[in-house]
């Protein structure tokens, strides 16, 4: 019992709200995407402590998952408590010091977010730009790389702005021969698109939970390799961000298990089962059946005569940029297939805001059926506009 009779907050407001009931929807934008549902029925097994010795196997399972899912051997492989963005700036406050100079390879909307953030731990930060909707050619890397000597090269492999799967076969080892690390944002192209973090030298990666990985937003996986933990353990002062400390990180993750801070356990639960669900498919499987699906959405898209932003052999399996045509308002569109049909697309951000949708098949929605239901309601609603 409480002495105080006033509420300066009062319940009034709070008292009517009813049990939540969410609308179904089909993701067909940017992400999140639908999550698998053996994934949500992990996310919604109980709780365990997060130092339960049960938790910390799941934990070292999450890890050895994702070492698949990326192809990669680091030890330093973990899911951080966090959105894509947390991940990405894990990244960055890992690896730079300041008066690092970082060159952002930036073809779009995520790429300015890389100079942002690497800008806020003080780095250098240079950049190269390409126009949205196209690619880095090793010629322009390796100018940059020239030009600059930048400690870090940082880029998108699948920007999500504008469709685009960046070509990485060649940039790791003009990283290496410039002496400098590659930091790569695979936040769009983890599980849905061909991904080789150590074979393609890549030293530092992040991704998200919500797109090809069929799991809700909430976890930021994380890898860096021995290269970049050279760097980290050779900084002059402290991480900047206490949170993101991979070094601190390492203790709870790596064998001491000491508490760093509370984890979410139940979307540790839910990533471990995605993970599982893609290893169960075969990488290959799922990145074939990506392509498949986004090849089919093209092709039927085109035959509606509808043009894509893209050219064809730098298209992003996991989303598609299509133009919006002349006279259509965009986001109206979107919003009717929302409100009418319970689909979700993308509408254009930065230098394609308003000129393009973006489709979204990533994950669990990347089926040949959700391929006819978005070439149907196109085919049926887009006369309307
Ligand atoms: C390419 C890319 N990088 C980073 C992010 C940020 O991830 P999040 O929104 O999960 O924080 C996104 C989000 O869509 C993205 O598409």
């Amino acid at each position: 019992m409480t002495s105080q009779t006033f509420f300066p907050v009062s319940q009034d407001h709070c008292k009517d709200f009813g049990k939540i009931s969410v609308p179904k929807r089909l993701l067909f934008g940017p992400g999140p995407s639908n999550a698998h549902p053996d994934v949500l029925k992990a996310l919604a097994l109980p709780p365990v402590g997060h130092l339960d010795p049960f938790y910390v196997g799941l934990m070292s399972e999450v890890q050895e998952l994702l070492r698949y899912a990326w192809q990669t051997d680091n030890r330093l492989t973990l899911p951080m408590s966090g959105t894509g963005s947390a991940a990405m700036e894990a990244t960055i406050a890992n690896s730079v010091e300041p008066g690092d100079k970082v060159l952002v390879a930036v073809k779009g909307y995520f790429g300015h977010r890389l100079v942002d953030m690497a800008g806020r731990y003080k780095a250098e930060v240079q950049t190269i730009d390409k126009k949205w909707g196209e690619a880095f050619t090793l010629d322009e890397i390796e100018a940059g790389l020239i030009k600059f000597r930048p400690a870090i090269l940082a880029m998108v492999h699948a920007e999500t702005s504008t469709g685009v799967c960046q070509p990485m076969k060649g940039i790791g080892d003009l990283c290496k021969k410039y002496d400098c690390l590659l930091l790569l944002d695979t936040v769009t192209s983890l599980g849905g698109v061909e991904l080789f973090i150590d074979e393609w030298g890549v030293d530092l990666a992040y991704s998200c939970s919500q797109k090809g990985l069929s799991c809700p937003p909430g976890l930021g996986p994380f890898t860096i390799s021995p290269r970049a933990e050279a760097k980290l353990n050779s900084r002059n002062g402290k991480v900047p961000n206490w949170y993101l400390d991979v070094s601190l990180l390492n203790k709870y993750w790596g064998s001491d298990r000491v508490y760093h801070h509370t984890a979410p356990v139940n979307m540790n639960f839910a990533i471990r089962e995605a993970l599982r669900l893609l290893s169960e498919e075969g990488l290959e499987n799922s990145w074939n059946r990506h392509l498949d699906n986004a090849q089919m959405l093209w092709e039927g898209l085109e035959n509606l005569g509808i043009e894509l932003v893209v050219d064809k052999p730098l298209r992003l399996p996991t989303l598609t940029t299509v133009l919006i045509p002349n006279g259509v308002d965009g986001k109206a569109f979107a919003s009717h297939l929302l409100n009418n049909h319970a689909i979700e697309i993308g509408v254009g951000l930065g230098d394609l805001a308003g000129k393009v949708w973006r489709i979204g098949l990533m994950g669990y929605n990347s089926t040949s059926k959700n391929v006819d239901k978005i070439l149907n309601i196109f085919e049926t609603e887009l006369p309307k506009f």
